[in-house]
């Protein structure tokens, strides 16, 4: 299978991104994939909860793009066999400006990963919280995106405007881009409101809605503090188990491409 690079992208900050990035990694490297996982946002969360020290890089996804250090160099190992990470750090925060007199500024990501040959078998980008020029060298590199949604009152907020940025990449940058799938998250069972968006959100986007969703668990929002990956953490708990199921569906999907990808054609029946 050729490489799959998935941008986990939403403009809303605090759905569940980072912690999706950090625990499907993970869960994928797990099952004996080799994962890289490029941290987009200045933040640099992701970073941080896989327990790496900032202050102790010498490169950063800042660099990579900027062309001042290779992927080779701006790659860093994580405690997680199979999973390595361009980490992020704050100066990534000054490339939206500096990229701006740049050529070709839209694919300074993609141009950088191009140099990755087939040493992975899945890149995930883990996107700032808006749709700047961040974001679009993410969509521009990737062959996916993945969508997550908060289940909460304003959950499909914003999607139009996230849908209609995927459609101009497409046409204009990036025609392989594919939404590979909306994944809810911070599910409260004990929450009627949490219930009532599943259906929302499954009424409107249907099938690319993944079966498997990620409850609330205060175990996944530990783990960043510890420096691990919740299922490092406590893989028993009920978000490290959804996040293995994730992997699960996620690796289905994208072997089955005919049967549960609406954008492929539908299966011939034979007559
Ligand atoms: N399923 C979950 N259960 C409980 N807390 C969660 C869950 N997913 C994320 N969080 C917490 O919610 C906050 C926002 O999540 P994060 O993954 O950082 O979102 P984003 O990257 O979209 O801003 C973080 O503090 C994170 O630990
Ligand atoms: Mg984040």
């Amino acid at each position: 299978m050729p490489t799959r690079i998935i941008a986990l992208s939403n403009q809303k900050g605090g759905v569940g991104k980072t912690t999706t990035a950090i625990n499907l990694a993970t869960a994928l490297a797990a099952c004996g994939n080799r994962v890289l996982v490029v941290d987009f946002d200045p933040q640099g969360n992701t970073t941080t909860g896989f327990g790496i020290d900032k202050r102790a890089l010498a490169h950063s996804t800042y660099s990579l793009i900027m062309g001042e250090s290779s992927l080779a160099e701006s790659t860093v190992p994580t405690q997680v066999p199979n999973l390595s990470i361009v980490p992020s750090t704050i100066h990534l925060s000054g490339a939206e400006v500096e990229l701006v007199p740049i050529m070709a500024r839209e694919g300074r990501l993609k141009e950088a990963l191009s140099t990755m040959g087939e040493q992975y078998d899945y890149v995930f980008i883990d996107c700032p919280p808006s749709l700047g020029m961040l974001t679009i060298n993410a969509l521009v590199a990737a062959t996916d995106i993945l969508i997550p949604l908060q289940c909460e009152f304003f959950a499909m907020e914003g999607i139009s405007q996230l849908f209609k940025t995927f459609d101009i990449v497409r046409k204009n940058l990036n025609p392989r881009l594919e939404v590979l799938g909306v994944l809810l998250t911070m599910y409260d069972k004990r929450n009627n409101l949490s219930h009532q968006v599943v259906e929302d959100v499954r009424a409107h986007l249907g099938d690319k809605v993944f079966s498997t969703i990620i409850p609330r668990n205060v175990r996944l929002s530990e783990a960043p503090s510890h420096g691990e990956p919740g299922l490092i953490y406590d893989v028993k708990s009920p978000g490290s188990q959804a996040y293995i199921r994730l992997a699960a569906e996620l690796m289905q999907r994208l072997t089955q491409p005919a049967l549960t990808r609406p954008e492929a054609p539908a299966p011939q029946v034979a007559a």
